[in-house]
């Protein structure tokens, strides 16, 4: 008989490439991928916690399978990630939901062929929450889902402890993987014909190889020396970390994307300061300015919170006004969410809802607006895309230009893997519209 998985993905990056791994667990003990969690014989959802939205989401989803699992009493039900490595929080999923079989943590997730395993010999729910993180395990049984794009972690963990962040404390320590693996997955990926490689980290800029001492951009030099056609990427940045060595890297190495991710969170510096991200508005506009005296072109994106415990509206209007000076390409903006056991969450002064919800509609009206403005500048460029889907909606193959921005184009042929050139006639907010030359 067939055996069938399904994974929901909820968070960031980092948690995107963690479902490649447990999907090549999975493949690797004979399951087949399915779109369809009715049919699944084994279901994981891979969770986050970084925001309350995102902790609700998965609460709301697990539930809904109450009915499901009564109906497939063989159903393997399991939960992984960030939520249940809070501290509290695996009991209280085990309460909530006692259908559900599995529940691991993110230092558990290698240990998932061994879950399963004990599921299958025992009717009492699996639970494995290790506090601490162990010595990095290398999975090699990776099931990449993103062709021509692949992720490679180079680093786990932070050391960082913004105020406001619970990453440190469901990631455990700042990690960093060896040298020689990440060259070596790397090139693997590369002679499989990946296109785009990012490297990933919480914090890339802190990476140092633990044989050698070799710091982030020595890697990724290397990186991207590697032979064959390909882009390289890196994230997240921080701009504490972020030296004049990298933007030089950058700039003398064409597979290099010329864009930086970095989050500035605020643009007023005590609030910074209350966040405990260890630099000031105009430390963060020194780094910008580095980076652009070696790569002029560099498109910058960033995350910003609105609404941190005490923010003014003084204050708020610093984060505005650093977004026009710092001309970001794009910004993933976030209201501030309290998240048990850091620092923010025991602060006194909490911003009211009312009072985010109207900053955030401020903060993305002029993201937005520059983002636009940005996007009408393309008109009449021709651009390389890198193409990396179809959109059944749109009836357009897309991809992204080496500054992030997608392009949408169409073509007779599938061009997926490909680098092509296109023309840009139409530009709308973060999208272009292109023709395809030949
Ligand atoms: N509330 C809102 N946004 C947050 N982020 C991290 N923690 C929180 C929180 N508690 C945002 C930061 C970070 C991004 C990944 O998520 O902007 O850079
Ligand atoms: Fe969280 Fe700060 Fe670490 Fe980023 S650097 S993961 S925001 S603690």
């Amino acid at each position: 008989m067939s055996k069938f998985y399904h994974i929901t993905t909820y968070g960031c990056q980092m948690n995107v490439h963690e479902s490649e791994k447990i999907a090549g667990i999975l493949s690797d003990l004979g399951y087949e991928s399915c779109d369809d969690i009715e049919q699944a014989d084994v279901a994981v959802f891979n969770t986050c916690c970084i925001r309350e939205n995102a902790e609700n989401h998965a609460f709301g989803n697990i539930g809904m399978l109450k009915k499901l699992k009564a109906r497939k009493k063989d159903m393997i039900i399991a939960v992984g990630g960030c939520l249940p490595q809070q501290i509290g929080k695996a009991e209280i999923l085990h309460r909530k939901f006692p259908f559900v079989d599995i529940i691991f943590g993110t230092h558990n997730l290698n240990r998932l062929r061994d879950m399963l395993f004990a599921k299958q010999h025992s009717k009492k729910p699996v639970i494995e929450i290790d506090e601490s993180e162990g010595p990095i395990c290398e999975e090699d049984k990776i099931l990449r889902t993103s062709y021509p794009n692949a992720w490679i972690n180079i680093t786990y963990g932070c050391n960082n402890f913004c105020t406001y962040c619970i990453v440190p404390y469901v990631r455990g320590r700042e990690r960093s993987r060896k040298a020689d693996d990440i060259l070596q997955e790397a090139e693997e990926l590369v002679r499989a014909g990946y296109k785009e490689i990012t490297l990933l980290g919480q914090n890339v800029n802190s990476y140092r190889d633990p044989e050698t001492g070799m710091p982030f951009y020595g890697l990724l030099e290397k990186v991207a020396n590697i032979g064959g056609k390909f882009r390289l990427r890196f994230m997240t940045s921080h701009p504490k970390d972020f030296s004049e060595e990298l933007a030089k890297v950058i700039a003398r190495n064409g597979k290099i994307c010329n864009l930086v991710h970095l989050p500035v969170q605020s643009g007023d510096d005590d609030i910074l300061k209350a966040m405990n991200r260890k630099y000031t508005r105009s430390d963060y506009l020194e780094k910008l300015a580095v980076l652009k005296k070696y790569v002029p072109d560099c498109a910058v994106t960033t995350d910003i919170i609105v609404g941190f415990p005490g923010e003014t509206e003084e204050q708020f209007l610093n984060t505005l006004s650093l977004v026009k000076e710092a001309g970001f390409s794009s910004a993933f903006t976030f209201v501030y969410s309290p998240r048990e056991g850091t620092v923010a969450a025991r602060m006194k002064n909490q911003v009211s809802d009312e009072v985010s919800k109207d900053r955030i509609m401020r903060l993305v009206e002029l993201v937005n607006a520059q983002t636009r403005e940005i996007s009408k500048t393309y008109i009449g460029k021709t651009v390389e895309i890198l193409c990396e889907g179809y959109d059944e909606k749109k009836k357009c193959y897309l991809g992204r230009d080496e500054y992030g921005r997608m392009g949408y184009f169409k073509s007779d042929k599938n061009l997926i893997g490909e680098f092509v050139d296109i023309k840009i006639f139409d530009a709308n907010g973060v999208s272009l519209m292109g023709e395809l030359m030949h």
